[in-house]
């Protein structure tokens, strides 16, 4: 048995009625009965997950919730983007209907982003909203998808396009499991990590950068990073649960990374999320620099660290070419960023010192995309 719970960590996510823990350590799935049985009253709980994470993680679930006396029902649905979708979502309704859940039994969301925020929105709108548990899988859902309550799918008109915010009544963060996970996977996961430092943190970014291979090799600094990361988000939820300030920052360098997977098309060959904001974050200490807000100097070491743990940091770095700067710009100004036909980015002053900026000039963008599309 894998007895290292002494490492483990527990994040508060303080929201008054709407309160949450995060558990996060070694082998919490394998204790998920226990944990949640001393949380939640409810005695059924359906499962949603995604085909990847069932052939591995499911039945290990599903043993320890049944062994503490909850009954399980599972629904496996296809992994990828894809699925976070209309026709999903009624096929995750459907199944919780089917299988009775009432109000005070839990719907458990174990997978990546895209099983937590499909399976949190169904939960949100099922007979009004029943109990809900994320199991995130991967780096970036432990770190950043199951934090905060955004749950919702894709519409034909854009990402995240329909949605509701969903606090879960506990997440549970399993860092052993993201020993299966691919290195692309967790590389891309890892840039979001490293913006919890780029936004506020400057000391946890440096010890990222010492400490990088061992969170990547996994043990107790992989815990800590999860740990450092869940509650960096959890202030800034608990501070703008709805995002109408500070909760902005959180988006350093999706401004530029959702252009460039737009501009590559959604396509994960081309380039995932992660990398996108890798990029993104990069170009925001760039642009930076370039209006004097900071120094270059920040920009080439937040490149040289990114670069060091294999993520791009360059639209030069993207495979088959992007579409010409205009309609880079559209995917820009088509962020929901963007208020009364002003540019809003999240741009720095230095090393963990980021900052939202209104009234970015949309032609100084031109011409820094332009630049920088070349090299
Ligand atoms: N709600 C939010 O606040 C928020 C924040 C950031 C991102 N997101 C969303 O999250 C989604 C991306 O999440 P993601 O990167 O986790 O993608 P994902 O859910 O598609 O998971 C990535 C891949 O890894 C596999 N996988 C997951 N865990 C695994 C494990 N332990 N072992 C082996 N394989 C595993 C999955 O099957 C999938 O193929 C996007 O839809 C994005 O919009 C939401
Ligand atoms: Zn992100």
């Amino acid at each position: 048995m894998n007895d290292a719970s002494f490492l483990e960590r527990l994040v508060h996510v303080p929201l008054g009625e709407r309160s949450y823990d995060i558990l996060i350590g070694p082998g919490v799935i394998g204790r998920a009965g226990g944990e949640i049985s001393t949380r939640i009253k409810g005695r059924k709980a359906a499962i949603v997950t995604d085909e990847n994470v069932a052939d591995i993680y499911l039945e290990n679930m599903v043993e320890s919730l049944e062994s503490d006396g909850i009954a399980t029902t599972s629904l496996i649905l296809p992994a990828g983007e894809k699925t976070k979708s209309f026709e999903p979502l009624m096929t995750v309704c459907d199944a919780l209907l089917e299988a009775r859940i009432e109000r005070n039994d839990m719907v458990i969301a174990l997978g990546g982003g895209v099983i937590g925020d499909l399976t949190g929105f169904a939960a949100g709108i099922v007979r009004r909203g029943v109990r809900f548990v994320q199991a995130p899988t991967s780096l970036l859902s432990q770190v950043d998808s199951s934090v905060g309550g955004k749950t919702g799918i894709n519409a034909r008109q854009g990402k995240n396009l329909v949605g509701i915010f969903n606090q879960p009544d506990l997440v549970l963060a399993d860092t052993d499991v993201l020993d299966t996970l691919s290195p692309r996977e967790f590389r891309a996961g890892y840039a979001e990590v490293a913006k919890y430092g780029l936004i506020d943190k400057p000391d946890f970014f440096a010890w990222l950068e010492a400490n990088w291979r061992e969170i990547f090799a996994g043990g107790p600094a992989r815990i800590e990073a999860i740990a450092a990361s869940c509650q960096a988000k959890a202030d800034v939820v608990a501070a703008d649960e709805r995002e109408n300030g500070r909760r902005a920052l959180l988006n350093l360098g999706h401004t530029f990374g959702h252009a460039l997977e737009s501009a590559t098309g959604y396509d994960s060959r081309r380039l995932v999320h992660g990398e996108g904001v890798a990029i993104g974050m990069v170009l925001a200490y760039q642009f930076s620099a370039r209006m004097n807000l900071s120094s270059p100097d920040d920009a080439i070491r937040v490149a040289a660290h990114l670069s060091e743990v294999g993520l791009p940091t360059s639209m030069t770095d993207i495979e088959g070419g992007l579409p010409p700067t205009d309609i880079l710009m559209d995917a820009i100004a088509q962020d929901k960023k963007v208020k009364s036909g002003k540019l809003t980015f999240i741009l720095t002053h230095g090393i963990g010192q980021s900052f939202v900026a209104d009234d970015v000039p949309v032609a100084e963008v031109l011409s820094f995309l332009e630049e920088k599309r070349r090299r």
